[in-house]
């Protein structure tokens, strides 16, 4: 990818998005924080920061990801959950489709079971299981994507059918396919008589999502997250996609993943919720996440129950780290306490380093290879 969105260059270059924003205001453009910013556009930010564009920030080069190199057996691949995010304009239902989803699926069976929020949470269809981030599509991508982080497998644009294609319709179609995530569309809001879901498949069309009706390959499903209709479907269409994509993990060798969200908790300290994207992560496990380390104290899974180990695609909520991480950050966990130690001492007299402003400078190269 030769772009980096606003608020993936701001965060490159540890510093407000809206401060780069203005600045580009400034310079005669008018941009959002999400818009994309091609090289030209980045070395003018970089040049008006006097930031050369040559030298590597310090803080990106050692990706934790070079630590996960062990060897593999191919045979040890399996399928693992899809992980899902549901973008779409302001208003036009996402939330709602999350807990419709939830509520529909989640508390089945789970009698008195009280939900926790954990920033993600899995769902069972068929037999299988789905993975939902609950974060807001659009941070998702823009965080972590600043951060070299995929995480999202495939993505749900929600559109009211009562109103149609709007601007961050458009931005999460961007995201989706500078991301090379399958789009799902759901045609929601199908319960208000005002709907017109041609009008919103003419709409994503122009916009090169053409509907298999019409010949194209993009699944639309008609749904109303308020009332449910249509949301097993839905659901089904996102297995379909699972199947098709074959999203493969290895449970067997130690976790890797991404953190969906963290925060410092009173009691408990430091609290993240981790997505395990590879491996299995289990408790006690010696942990490097982004700047900081431990070791997994306790584990909650979505359901707010005590787990002592979670596979792919599973979201956790984790204790025990020396200081609190941010969304997108990498994790690896290593074989012995003492290298997730050093590693991760390391890392954070880095990130402190690269705070101070010791070391600014950014690479173009490294920037792109980031994405
Ligand atoms: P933001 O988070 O502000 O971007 O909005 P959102 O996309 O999360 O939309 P939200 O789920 O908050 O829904 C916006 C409004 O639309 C609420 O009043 C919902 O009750 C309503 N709404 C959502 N889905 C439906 C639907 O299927 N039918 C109808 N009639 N109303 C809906
Ligand atoms: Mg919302």
């Amino acid at each position: 990818v030769e772009s980096l969105t606003v608020a993936e260059l701001a965060k490159k270059l540890h510093r407000e998005p809206s401060e780069l924003v203005k600045k580009l205001f400034m310079l005669g453009t008018m941009a959002t924080v999400n818009q994309e910013l091609d090289k030209d556009g980045i070395e003018l930010i970089c040049a008006d920061y006097g930031v050369e564009v040559e030298e590597e920030i310090l803080i990106d080069s050692t990706d934790l990801e070079t630590y996960f190199d062990e060897e593999q057996n191919e045979a040890d691949q399996i399928e693992r959950p899809s992980v899902v995010t549901i973008m779409g304009h302001v208003d036009h239902g996402k939330t709602t489709l999350l807990d419709s989803i939830r509520k529909t699926k989640v508390t089945e069976g789970e009698a008195g079971g009280i939900t926790q929020h954990i920033g993600a949470y899995q769902v069972e269809v068929n037999d299988k299981k789905i993975t939902f981030l609950d974060t807001p599509g659009h941070a998702a991508f823009t965080t972590m994507r600043a951060r070299g982080a995929k995480v999202t497998d495939i993505t749900i644009l929600v559109v009211a059918a009562d109103d149609g294609v709007m601007p961050q319709t458009v931005e999460a179609i961007n995201h989706a396919k500078a991301a090379e995530v399958p789009i799902i569309i759901a045609v929601n809001k199908m319960d208000k008589p005002s709907a017109n879901p041609d009008r919103v498949m003419q709409e994503l069309t122009e916009h090169g999502l053409v509907p298999e009706a019409w010949g194209g390959d993009t699944i639309f499903v008609p749904v109303s997250a308020l009332n449910g209709e249509g949301i097993d479907n839905l659901l089904e269409m996102i297995l379909l996609v699972g199947e098709v994509e074959e999203y493969k993990a290895n449970p067997k060798r130690r976790a890797l993943g991404t953190v969906i969200e963290a925060e410092l908790d009173k009691g408990r300290g430091s609290v993240a919720t981790l997505l395990v994207q590879d491996g299995t992560l289990n408790v006690g496990d010696p942990i490097v996440v982004g700047y900081t380390f431990g070791r997994v104290r306790a584990m909650v899974n979505d359901l707010g129950r005590r787990v002592k180990s979670a596979g792919p695609s599973t979201p956790v909520e984790i204790t025990g780290l020396n200081d609190v991480p941010q969304a997108g950050d990498r994790f690896v966990v290593f074989e012995d306490e003492k290298t997730a130690r050093s590693i991760g001492e390391t890392r954070a007299q880095q990130a402190l380093q690269a705070q101070r402003g010791e070391k600014t400078r950014v690479s173009l190269d490294n920037l792109f290879e980031q994405m």
